[in-house]
C-alpha cells in the first residue's frame, strides 16, 4: 500500500476503522453477528438500511467481494475496504477546508477508484450505487442499464463487481467522462509511470491535437486562459498518444479537458500550468485501483457506453437485468451551462444539444408559468423515459430510480409522488423505497428517495 493512500485514509478515519466498534453501537449489535463488522463514517439512517439489504441478499463470501457497507466479515476484510483504503489523497493542500471536511468525512462513499476524475455535479454516490445494485440482485454475468449515466458511476461501480453494464447518456462530454473512467479501472501501472515525467509534453501534444484546423476565430493559445477554446474536434492525434491503448487516451483527454475547466474557474493559471497537478491526481488515482484489481485478481464486468436520448432508446427489448438510474431532479442543474467549455473543445452544439436534455425546456411570461411549462416538458419526458425503461428490462427484475425532492423550484410540487404515478401507468409496481436525508447547508433540497419499481 503505498504510503500517500495509507496516510490520506488514516488522517481522515483517525484511527476508526469500523463502526461495529464504535460507543454507539446498540443498534448494529441488534442487526448484525459480531462476525460482520460495519465500515467506519456511516452516519445515517439510509445507509444503515442499505447495509442491512446488503446483508440480507449476500452470503458472506458476496459481502466481502461486493459489499459497500461492511469492513471486513469473519475478520476478512473486503475489497470495498481494500479499494478505499489506498485511495490517494483527494483534495490539494490549497483547497478549501469544506472540500477537505468533506473528502477526509467519506473515505469510503465518494472519490475511490476513478469515482473522483472529474467533479461532475449531480452524481451518484459511489458507494449507495453498490449497495442497490447489491439489493436489486445484480451479479456477476448480468446487466445492469443506466439510461441517463451522467459520469457513468453505475457503470465504474458495476464494472469494480463485475457486473456488465450499458450506460447511455446524451451528453457526449459525459460519455467522454464514463469511457474515461471505466477505461482507467484497467490499465497497466507501467505505463501510468510512465506517463508521469511526461506531462508537458502530452500537454503539448494533446492542445495541437485538439486545435489542428481551428474553426472559430483565433488560435489556441494554452498560455493564456481562454473559458471558451476554439477547437476542431479530434483530427488524427499526437504520434506517441496514438500509440497509447485507448483506454489512457480517453483518460489523458479527459484530464486536458479537467485542466482547461479548472483554469477557467481560477483566473490566475492557465491550463498549461495546471495540467501536471491534474494529471498527477489522475495517474495517483488509476495506479492505486489498478495495483488493489491486481492483488484482489478482481474480473472487472463489461461496460458499452452509448451516446443518446434516453427517450427513444436504440436497444432491443427486455435485454437488462436491472435499471438504475438518477433523472435530473427536474431544473436543479443546468448540465449543459456547467460543462460549456468542455463541449465547446468537442466540438458540441451546446445549444442543440440543450432541445434534448429533461428539464431544461420550458417557457413563460412570468416565473408562475415558466415553473409549470417546465414541469409540463419535465414529466412528458420522464413518461417516455419510464416507458423505455420498461421495454428494455427483463420481467421481474428491478428498475431503481433516485430522485430529490425538488420542491423548492417546482413550486411545491414533490417530484417522487409524480413519478411514482407515471412508472405504475408504464408498467411498474413499486416494491418499496428508502428515504435519504440530504446534508449540508449549501444544499437546498432536503430529501433524495430511492424508488424499487419492479416490472409487473
Ligand atoms: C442526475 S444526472 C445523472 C448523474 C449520474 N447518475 C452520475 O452518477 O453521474 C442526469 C443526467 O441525465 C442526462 N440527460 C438529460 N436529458 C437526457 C436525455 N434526453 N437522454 C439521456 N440523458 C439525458 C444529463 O446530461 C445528466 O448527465
Amino acid at each position: 500500500m503505498g504510503s500517500q493512500s495509507v496516510s490520506f485514509a488514516q488522517k481522515s478515519l483517525k484511527g476508526r476503522t469500523s463502526y461495529s466498534e464504535g460507543r454507539y453501537t446498540s443498534v448494529v449489535n441488534e442487526l448484525f453477528p459480531p462476525t460482520h463488522k460495519l465500515l467506519p463514517q456511516i452516519n445515517q439512517i439510509y445507509e444503515l438500511d442499505l447495509a442491512w439489504g446488503e446483508f440480507r441478499v449476500l452470503d458472506e463470501e458476496a459481502l466481502i467481494r461486493r459489499g459497500a457497507y461492511f469492513r471486513s466479515v469473519d475478520g476478512v476484510d473486503t475489497h470495498h475496504y481494500r479499494i478505499c483504503m489506498r485511495t490517494p489523497d483527494q483534495v490539494n493542500a490549497s483547497s478549501r477546508q469544506d472540500r477537505k471536511n468533506f473528502f477526509a468525512a467519506n473515505v469510503f462513499a465518494v472519490g475511490y477508484a476513478t469515482h473522483g476524475l472529474f467533479p461532475y455535479r449531480g452524481k451518484f454516490h459511489p458507494q449507495m450505487v453498490k449497495a442497490v445494485l447489491n439489493i436489486m440482485g445484480l451479479k456477476p454475468g448480468r446487466t445492469v442499464f443506466d439510461p441517463m449515466a451522467g459520469c457513468g458511476t453505475t457503470g465504474i461501480e458495476a464494472s469494480i463487481m463485475g457486473i456488465d453494464s450499458v450506460t447511455n447518456e446524451l451528453s457526449p462530454f459525459a460519455c467522454l467522462m464514463t469511457r474515461a473512467k471505466v477505461g482507467a479501472l484497467d490499465v497497466d501501472v507501467r505505463r501510468l509511470r510512465e506517463l508521469r515525467v511526461k506531462a508537458q509534453d502530452i500537454f503539448d501534444e494533446l492542445s495541437k491535437t485538439f486545435c489542428k484546423a481551428p474553426r472559430r476565430e483565433h488560435r489556441l493559445d494554452f498560455d493564456q486562459n481562454h473559458a471558451h477554446l476554439p477547437f476542431d474536434g479530434e483530427k488524427g492525434g499526437g504520434r506517441s498518444l496514438a500509440r497509447l491503448p485507448v483506454a489512457l487516451r480517453e483518460l489523458l483527454k479527459l484530464c486536458f479537458l479537467d485542466s482547461v475547466g479548472y483554469a477557467a474557474r481560477r483566473a490566475s493559471k492557465t491550463p498549461r500550468a495546471l495540467f501536471p497537478d491534474v494529471l498527477g491526481r489522475y495517474l495517483d488515482a488509476a495506479e492505486a485501483f489498478n495495483t488493489t484489481r491486481q492483488e484482489l485478481g478482481l474480473r472487472l464486468g463489461k461496460c458499452s457506453v452509448l451516446q443518446g436520448d434516453a427517450r427513444s432508446l436504440k436497444l432491443s427489448n427486455d435485454f437488462a437485468d436491472g435499471i438504475l438510474f438518477s433523472p435530473p431532479y427536474s431544473f436543479a442543474i443546468d448540465y449543459l451551462e456547467n460543462d460549456r467549455p468542455q463541449l465547446e473543445l468537442l466540438g458540441v452544439d451546446a445549444d442543440e444539444l440543450k432541445l434534448g436534455m429533461v428539464g431544461l425546456r420550458g417557457d413563460g411570461r412570468n416565473e408562475a408559468q415558466r415553473i409549470e411549462a417546465r414541469l409540463g416538458e419535465y414529466f412528458a419526458d420522464m413518461r417516455l423515459i419510464l416507458h423505455e425503461c420498461c421495454r428494455v428490462l427483463r420481467r421481474g427484475c428491478y428498475c431503481t430510480l433516485i430522485v430529490g425532492s425538488n420542491t423548492n423550484q417546482t413550486g411545491g410540487v414533490t417530484l417522487e409522488d409524480r413519478l411514482v404515478d407515471i412508472a405504475k401507468s408504464e408498467g411498474f409496481t413499486l416494491d418499496f423505497q428508502i428515504m435519504r436525508e440530504i446534508e449540508g447547508i449549501r444544499n437546498t433540497m432536503r430529501e433524495e428517495y430511492l424508488l424499487f419499481f419492479k416490472k409487473s
